[in-house]
């Protein structure tokens, strides 16, 4: 099944007189399950696509398709919802909420969909235990190392149970022992909980492990290959 589709997706910024094509013209389908990067040199577009995807950002024309429903009609609170309830988002610089702790921003999303607090307790503590933070729970993000604050966010992106997770560069932060560590981990969370990952990055150390690449460049796919890595 397709989780992702998008149909000749383009964006133009404007600013002042200048336009900027971001992107040409893109067609990019995710299935079930994918270890998928996008890559390309600085300016391809790559964050582009990925807000996209996210429905963080609308296109000039074209449409993305989640699961199969088109987002280009939808209202700011009906595309909210697709986006909370089917895709979870990890970034660079980890974009924790820093005053609170690593249980309540992995919280967060769930509050804000409507669980309850003893409910979404419940489940971001399963997950930080799954991401083996069991003894951080209480640490504010300053009190944590970088590869730690970045296994909160990929708890916090896991916890509304997403088809599709997103993640902008997730290892450039890295050094190349926590790098591994996260690659690691969201290798086995893809590979257990059957979410798919899609990652836009320039890290060999990333690109390295997934199953399919996707290159752009000048905001166009040049080239999109699919190799299954064995285990081990
Ligand atoms: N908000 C914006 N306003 C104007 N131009 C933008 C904006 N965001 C991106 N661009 C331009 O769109 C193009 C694609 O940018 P994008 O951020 O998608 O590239 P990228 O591949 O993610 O690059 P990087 O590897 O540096 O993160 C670039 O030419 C960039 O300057
Ligand atoms: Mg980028």
């Amino acid at each position: 099944m397709k989780i992702v589709e998008t149909r000749t997706l383009r964006k133009t910024y404007h600013f002042g007189d200048t336009e900027v094509e971001a992107l040409g013209g893109v067609d990019l389908s995710i299935e079930k399950e994918e270890f998928i990067a996008v890559w390309g040199p600085s300016g391809s577009g790559k964050s582009t696509l990925c807000n996209l995807i996210g429905l963080l950002d609308s296109p000039t024309s074209g449409e993305v398709l989640i699961q199969g429903q088109s987002s280009g009609g939808l209202s700011d609170g009906e595309r909210s919802e697709l986006r909370n309830s089917s895709i979870g988002f990890v970034f660079q610089d980890f974009n924790l909420i820093p005053v609170l702790t690593a249980v309540e921003n992995v919280m967060l999303p769930l509050q804000v969909s409507g669980v309850s607090k003893v409910e979404a307790r419940e489940r971001a503590e399963f997950l930080l235990e799954e991401v083996e933070l069991k003894d951080r729970m209480g640490h504010r993000p300053q009190k944590m190392s970088g590869g730690q604050q970045q296994r909160v966010a990929i708890a916090r992106a896991l916890v509304t149970e997403p088809v599709l997770v997103l993640a902008d560069e997730p290892t450039a932060n890295l050094d190349t022992r926590n790098a591994n560590l996260i690659i690691d981990l969201m290798r086995k969370i893809n590979q257990d909980r059957g979410a798919a990952f899609l990652f836009c990055t320039h890290d060999d150390r990333l690109l390295d492990r997934v199953d399919r690449k996707v290159h752009l460049q000048d905001g166009e796919i040049i080239e999109d290959i699919c190799e299954t890595i064995s285990a081990g």
